[in-house]
Order: C-alpha cells, then structure tokens, then sequence
C-alpha cells in the first residue's frame, strides 16, 4: 500500500507562486545589469543592405548596438540528437547575426543594450535597417517541393484501396499555431571572464547548456543553465532559440549582466511554432468496417534552413489494425522562422486527420463510429511487429460511450435537440507514445531529518517538484513536507527534458535507485558506528523502515530516527545517486515493446443556426496513461489539453500577411485562444492499469495525450450537428453557413 504516489496532492511549489516568491527568469535582476532588445527584420526574405547605429547609438543610456561586426564570436551547434547528457539539439540551426540573409520576418538583424528597457526599445526602433527586399513565399497552400519519404509501409495500400469497397480519400488541414505560454521566452546572461550562468525558459537545462557552450565556442563546463519555474512552455521552449545566445553574447561584450525578453509579437516570429500542415488519408474498408487500406501523406512547412518535419504518422502505425499501409512525408520551404515541437507533435495533427477521416467511414458505411474503432483493435503494434506494453484503447471506448451516454445518440444530422439548441455528439480515439528519457538523481538524508532530491530536469508547470517529492516520500517512508526538491540547474545530476511527456517516467527509476541507496549509506554508517547500540544482537543487520533504523526482524520502535543515527554518527548528510536508461522513442537500441498511453474524447456542441453559435457544450475523456502518480495534477494535465484542443478545433491560426510575410495576428487580442467562456466543464477519468514494462510504478506521462484527437471529436460533432464536414481548421462560423 503506497502512501504518496496515487494521492491528490496539490502542487508543493504552489504557495510559492501564488505568494509571487517563485522566481522565474525575467524576475531575476543584478547589479549593473543591463536590458537587450532585438531588432527584427521587417522583411521576410532579402538580404540586409547596410545598417545605421549612429542615431540609435547616441541615444540616451544606450551601451552598446551590437551586430555581426561586434558581437563576438557565435557559432552554430551540431546536433547529437541521442537523449541524454551529451544530447545536443535545437530546430534553428543558424547562429543569430551569422550573415546578412533574411530567411523570414522577425529575424533578428541586431541588439540594442541599454540601461533600462525603454531605453533599449527605443534604441532597438531607431536603428536604420537598409533591404535588398525579393518577395516572401508564405502561401498557405502546400506543393511540396521535396520527395516524399516514406515513413512507414505495409502489405500494398495503393492495390488495397482500390479494390476496397468503401473508399474515404479526403484532405485535412492545420494552419500554423503559436504556442502562447503566459510567460514569455527570456534569458538572463551573467559572464565573469570565464564561465556565463544563464537563467533561462528552457524545459531541457542541460540541452539548452550543451547548445550553448557550442554556440559561445566554449567548454560545458563553463556554462552553467538555471530554470528554476516555467510559465509554461508546450514545447516552445524544448530547445534553445537565438535569444538566448544573443544575451550571452552581449553579457560577454559588455561585461556585465544582460536580460533580454522576447516580446509577444517576436513570440510569434522568432521562437517556433507548429507548423502548416496538409494531410491527405485515404481509407478502404469492407462494407462491414473492417479496415483494408491506409495511406496518409502529409506536407508541413518548413524554413528556408531547417528540416523540422512533423511526425505526422507518429500514431497511426499502431492505432487500428489494418493489413496493408503507407505513410509518407514531405516539407515545403516558406519564408518562416522556424517550426518546432508543440504539445504532442506529430501525432495530435496526425489523429486530427485520421480520426476525421475515421469518422467520414463510419458514416459512409452507416456504423456507429465507436463500433467502427473497436471492430479495428489491432492485437499487437503492427507497425513495430511489437507486442503492446499495455494497451487499454477498447475499454477508453467503451468507458467513455457508457459514462457519456452514447447509447441516447440518435445517429442522424441534427436529430437531437435540447432546450431549442441542435445538438452534436462526436468521439475521437487518441495516442500519444510512451518513452522514457536517460536520466540521473541524487537522494540525500539529512541531519535535520528531512530529505533532498536533485535532479537537473525542471517543472515546467506540470507538477515535476510535486511528483518528484511524492516518490522521494514514498521510497524514504517520510512524511511529503520533509521533502526538499531541487530541480533546474544543469549543476545537477543530468535529469530528463521536460517533454515528449516523458519526464515522470524517466525519474522514477532513477529517484527510486537514489533512495535505495542512500538508505544503503545509511546502514552502512550505522552498522560501522558501534556506540549507537543499534545491533540488538552483535553483528545482525540492520533494517530502514519509515525514517527509522533499527535491528532488522525488530520492530521499528526498537532503533532511532536516522536525524539521531546522523547525529549521533556526527555525519550531516548521507546520500545516493541512481541512474537510469532511456526506453522506447527516448532510449537506444531496439524496444521490446510498443508502449504508448490510449484515450477516448466525447464531445457536445450546441449549435444555433439561427444566430450561427456553435459552443462545445461538454467534454468527456478517458485516459489509459497507466499508473497516475497524482490524479490531480494528472487531470490537470488533461484538462489543460482538453482546453487547447477546443482552441485547435475552433480559433487558433497564426495568420501570414502574403506581401511582408509577417504573422499579423502576433498578439493574444488577435490570435485567438480558448477563454473560459469557451470551455465547459471537462470530466476525465483515467483508467489505471500500471504499465510496469516502462518503469517500476507503471506510470506513462499525460502531458500531450489530452490534446490528441480532441479536434477531431470537435469536428465530428459539428458533423453531427450540421451535416458540414469542416476538413480546414479552425473551424470557423462561415464554414457551417453553407
Ligand atoms: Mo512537448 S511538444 O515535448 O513540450
């Protein structure tokens, strides 16, 4: 029976944040520290012809304008893309400033550093910039302009869908999306001659270290990175951005502290986003709905530099049975800053098409849709030929249809009415993969009776201090408020990206190693120290039970607390380290196994067409994540997720203006997000079955699987509600007047 994990414990930092003692980046400041903003290009593609500091140079508390000329030396990092200490990754391969060529609007041309902020804003507009301007390619339209690579392939998908006699050949659409985390990125660069310490927004400290130490052209070990909270990051801050070499190149020029914060509008151009993304499914099936043919080709956008390719086919190897596929890929360069990672790359606008496309089959075939996915349950993953670590995809189906009352829909378009609003019900399956990271962590027991854990991974938001002290309890038999957690320093045992929802998997094998054995240091002191009178009889071993050592076969009571062994023993700490490799989509060498988290969403949409208001009513979700550590911060997690997929499904688009190339909706009035008032109340459930061949608890990570297949559900019931198959998101109000 544990007494931590498994608990609805709230958030151990949270007192610390709504008490505004949480620190996060841009609160740190320092004597003498001056303040950097960019210069961003006002072009998208061209090149720069010349740039006037002399004005922008003058002005008042102005320090320095800093360019290629004078920023020193910045160079670009090669990519280890291995997961681990070592690991070495970013999406912009470019180092800031490295030649004169404008790829994309926003990118930065130059630096201005000052003493205060408003100065520095002021300096960074008065600075001329001279373009040799060519006209930008930011077409939304996607002709790709690459081969396309095959991804993954089986049986013969072209023949097969053919000769199928039901047939779903459609295209799906997805605009480019900004992640919008509340805090913006920002870097704050010290350098005292040798070594720079960076606090940064970074949901991976000892990447974003090893990228920087290569792009400052100087040994690891004189970088040292702090994350101490996030504001949030949904994959934004996975890897580094330019910002941050920018700032520690200035720091270094200066010789003083320089904080730089990337405003709203530049979050829109220079820090990322998902890109667009074409799809196009073809589906065969027997008229009975058994699946014979799955092809699903997908075109995203890229950079003019870098390769960012969105996995696209990330789930559907594995999701369904179906004997014969062929998925492939390929990019189309745009005058655009680069793509990257956001919540559930890959396989959240892969299961916006395939679960669309599902759902188009099930109408033409006339089966219920729910029916339809459970008369395709693949008994292994037949993609990898692997068996399934745990899978649990049928039961989320059947769940969610009982707990919704599916069983009331009446299957026609816009038979169901309540209280004069038409309504819509549409479900969707989900999956997100599940991997565990390499990752190290020291456990210590203190003189003081409490405990430390350190780990150089970060809490981005998710609850990572709260998990982390949970298994630190739960494995040292100690009350939580004992637990002191330190996370976020590259100083640190080397710990787990926060992403790919695979930081909780990975620390628990490794936090469970460290306790063991700093308890084995613990015995190990108390048996050597023979005025402690632990041993009731001379020479029997001693035994750790929930805080206490004593004699092992003797009850508890019979030893001391270890606060008294340590000092009695006059030893302040003893400690242990464990460490643990990766597995699956994170790890090296072949898996044994397909593991990934399942789900089902069920979703409600009222629709009025008289005054054309579409509201998603009700959301419903089942998650098989395995074992759930903390179901609050677990529901959270799906909640957060539930809510972008309503915003996904329904608004968000980051809009290139065709002639600048610029995104202009760049602010959060424009580009729209999911409000409270969008949102109904979410009902999760998880179901727990431990998926012990991933880590000792059985715990998958939940952070991305709740925004997987959400859209899909959305559209499916606006189906339902209207007759109009939205195959273009977001779906907009026009769409549904036809
Ligand atoms: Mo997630 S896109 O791996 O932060």
């Amino acid at each position: 029976m544990m007494s931590h994990i498994g608990k609805e414990q709230p958030r151990v930092e949270g007192p610390l944040k709504v008490s505004g003692q949480a620190r996060y980046t841009s609160d740190h400041r320092f004597p003498g520290m001056l303040y950097a903003v960019p210069v961003c290009s006002t072009i998208a593609n061209g090149e720069i012809r010349e740039i006037d500091t002399s004005s922008a140079a003058k002005m008042p508390g102005v320090q320095a304008i800093l360019e290629r000329a004078n920023i020193g030396p910045l160079f670009r990092a090669t990519a280890n893309r291995e997961f681990g200490a070592d690991m070495v990754r970013l999406d912009e391969i470019r180092a800031p400033l490295e030649d004169d060529v404008i790829r994309y609007y926003g990118q930065y041309v130059a630096l201005a550093v000052a003493d205060t902020y408003e100065q520095a804003v002021a300096a960074a507009e008065a600075v001329r910039v001279a373009y040799r301007e060519r006209a930008p390619n930011v077409a939304p339209q996607l002709a790709p302009e690459t081969k396309h690579r095959v991804e993954s392939e089986r049986g013969d998908a072209a023949s097969a869908f053919d000769a199928a006699q039901v047939q779903v050949d459609q295209t799906y659409g997805l605009p480019p999306e900004t992640h919008n985390p509340i805090e913006l990125h920002a870097s704050v660069a010290l350098w005292d001659g040798t070594n720079y310490t960076l606090y940064e927004t970074s949901q991976g400290v000892v990447n974003h270290r090893n990228v920087l130490a290569q792009m400052l052209g100087v040994p690891r070990e004189n970088v040292r990175v702090i994350t101490k909270f996030l504001g949030s990051g949904f994959g934004g801050k996975l890897w580094p951005w330019t910002q941050s070499a920018l700032a520690a190149a200035a720091a270094r020029q200066l010789g003083r502290p320089v904080k730089l914060v990337v405003s709203r509008r530049m979050m829109f151009q220079t820090v990322g986003h998902r890109p667009r993304i074409e799809q196009r499914i073809r589906l065969g099936a027997t008229r009975e709905g058994k699946l014979t043919s799955l092809r699903q080709d997908w075109v995203n956008h890229a950079s003019m530099l870098d390769d960012y390719r969105e996995n696209c086919g990330e789930a559907t190897p594995q999701m369904y049975s179906v004997p014969n596929l062929r998925i492939t890929s390929a990019l189309a360069r745009r005058n655009v800053g680069s793509a990257t990672s956001m919540r559930g790359p890959g396989a959240v606008p892969g299961l916006w098409a395939t679960e669309s496309a599902l759902d188009e089959l099930a109408w033409k075939l006339g089966i219920d849709p729910v029916q339809l996915r459970l008369s395709n349950e693949p008994q292994i993953d037949e993609g990898l030929q692997l068996p399934f670590s745990s899978r649990h995809l049928k039961e989320c189906l059947a769940t969610g249809a009982e707990k919704f009352g599916w069983s009331q829909r009446d299957p026609r378009v816009g038979a169901m009415q309540r209280d004069g609003l038409t309504l819509g019900w549409g479900m969707a399956g989900c999956s997100w993969q599940a991997a565990r990271f390499p990752c190290a962590a020291t456990v210590e027991l203190r003189m003081d009776g409490t405990a430390r854990v350190f780990c150089a991974t970060q809490d981005i938001g998710t609850g990572s201090y709260t998990i982390l002290a949970q298994l630190t309890a739960e494995s040292l038999g100690l009350p939580l408020a004992s637990v002191e957690v330190v996370l976020g320093d590259t100083r640190l045992p080397p710990g787990p990206l926060s992403g790919g929802s695979g930081a909780t998997a990975a620390v628990i094998p490794a936090v469970l190693a460290a306790a063991a054995k700093a308890i084995d240091a613990l015995l190990e002191l108390g048996s050597r120290a023979p005025g402690l009178k632990l041993a009731g009889r001379r020479g029997s071993p001693l035994a750790y039970t929930e805080g206490r050592v004593h004699p092992s076969g003797e009850p508890p009571a019979s030893g001391m607390a270890f606060a008294e062994l340590l000092r009695r023993a006059g030893v302040d700490t003893v400690s242990g380290s464990g460490s643990s490799e990766g597995r699956g989509a994170f790890g090296t060498g072949k898996p044994e196994f397909s593991s990934h988290s399942f789900g089902a969403h069920f979703v409600e949409v009222t629709w009025q067409p008289e005054i054309a208001r579409l509201r998603v009513s009700r959301v419903l979700s089942v998650i098989d994540a395995g074992r759930i550590v903390n179901p609050l911060t677990g529901r959270n997690q799906i909640e957060g997720a539930v809510v972008m997929g309503i915003g996904m499904a329904l608004f968000e688009e980051t809009s290139y203006e065709p002639r600048s190339g610029g995104p202009i909706n760049a602010n959060l009035a424009d580009y729209i997000v999911a409000a409270n008032a969008d949102v109904p109340a979410l009902e999760v459930h998880f179901l727990e079955y431990p998926d012990t061949r991933l880590n000792e608890l059985g715990a998958r990570g939940i952070g991305e699987i709740g925004l997987a297949g959400t859209a899909a559900a959305i559209a499916n019931a606006v189906y339902h509600a209207t007759g109009v198959r939205v195959r273009e998101l977001p779906i907009r109000i026009e769409d549904l007047l036809t």
